[in-house]
């Protein structure tokens, strides 16, 4: 019999810390109106320094996951960590994730760099080893620490009200089922615009280096492993984005790799039960939505509270809206992401 993907388990952890678009405003010269109107965003979730971060935010979600799944630990054989803010820039989170969940298999642990899309790609990589019989428990997280590598200053305002702190998780396992499971993902990327939301500079989110490294430091655009004071001063140490060049380019994409996944499975876009686009702001999902002519019972979007998680955005929207009884056995769910890169990629699953 034929196997498909199952999403078995799915959990999220936000921290509890809440951060209001007035509360931003006592350090960016920004306002509550600004970040509504453009963005849909009233609050999001910053980790507690120190106590929080990628990997305990993703230990969190994780739990709730794999108790879902009704497995324990040791049980999962692969792990997909999806971040673009690491707590360490080597190794990865995936193997502090195995550490901290006390995974003691020594199954293989894969981090992935897509950004706003990781969560899409890290599903399509797991579907083909499930669906080639090499793992039958794969564990898949995004989490994402922005609230540490953000530009709080005047210059960087148009990124740092966008963003937020959470991780979501999913166990996937093999299933023989009809109408259930992975029907399909597609993935793209286009390299061209890749400084058009970027962070340049190698190490923000591994400490930052006052003392003299100029021996360390490059010229070029590519930059230094170290994050020097002078790069926090001239603002190169931070995200950059020309946000209207990346909601034009978003606009665009949702919608053709959504066709995209309906086109390759012969489904019409009145067969989604449920659109979770990837929370990148509310005005394209709005955008999206009524491009594609999809009332609001076909799509779930909750970055009003929490932001944009980047890799953890899906995850987190699509366990926050089964929970909420949104999503049945059976339906019709179409994951779509857009970001930094460019990368894309919808994934469309019978849940
Ligand atoms: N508060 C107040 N004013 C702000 C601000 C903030 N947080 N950020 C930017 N501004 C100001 C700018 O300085 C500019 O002022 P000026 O006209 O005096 O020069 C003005 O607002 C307009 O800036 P602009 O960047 O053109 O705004 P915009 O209407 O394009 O909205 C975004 C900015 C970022 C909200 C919007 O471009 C966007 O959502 N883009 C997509 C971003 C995204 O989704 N990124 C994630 C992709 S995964």
């Amino acid at each position: 019999m034929f196997k498909k993907t199952k999403i078995a388990g799915i959990g999220f952890y936000v921290p509890q810390n809440v951060v209001k678009n007035d509360d931003l405003k006592e350090v960016i010269d920004t306002t509550d109106e600004w970040i509504q109107e453009r963005t849909g965003i009233k609050e999001r979730r910053y980790v507690q320094r120190f106590k929080e971060n990628t990997t305990t935010m993703a230990v969190e979600a994780s739990k709730i996951a794999i108790e879902r799944a009704g497995i324990s630990a040791n049980d999962i054989d692969f792990i997909i960590f999806a971040t673009l803010s690491p707590d360490y820039f080597f190794p990865g989170c995936g193997v502090l994730l195995q550490r901290e969940l006390g995974i003691k298999n020594n199954c293989g642990a894969l981090d992935i760099r897509n950004q706003c899309s990781a969560f899409v790609y890290g599903l399509s990589v797991a579907d083909q080893f499930i669906k080639t019989g090499m793992y039958k428990n794969i564990l898949l997280v995004g989490s994402e620490t922005h609230s540490a590598g953000l530009d709080f200053s005047t210059r960087g305002r148009n990124v740092s009200v966008i963003f937020g702190d959470g991780a979501g998780a999913v166990v996937l396992q093999p299933t023989e089922k009809q109408n259930q499971g992975i029907l399909s993902t597609h993935l793209h990327s286009e390299g061209l615009h890749a400084e058009k939301l970027a962070f340049l500079h190698l190490g923000g989110h591994s400490g930052v280096f006052t003392g003299d490294q100029t021996d360390f430091q490059s010229s070029g655009k590519w930059g230094s492993l170290f994050v020097t004071q002078e790069m926090i001063d001239n603002g190169t140490a931070f995200p950059i984005m020309d946000g209207p060049f990346v909601f034009k380019n978003a606009v665009v994409r949702f919608p053709q790799v959504i066709m995209e996944a309906l086109d390759a499975n012969n489904k019409k876009l009145s067969d989604i039960n449920m659109l979770i686009p990837h929370q990148a702001n509310l005005r394209i999902a709005q955008f999206i939505q009524e491009k594609l002519g999809l009332s609001e019972n076909q799509v779930y979007n909750n970055i009003q509270k929490y932001g944009n998680t980047t890799a953890a955005s899906v995850p987190i929207a699509l366990c926050e809206a089964w929970e909420l009884g949104k999503i049945k056995d059976g339906d019709l769910v179409c994951l779509a992401a857009f970001g930094s890169g460019f990368t894309w990629g919808s994934a469309l699953i019978e849940w």
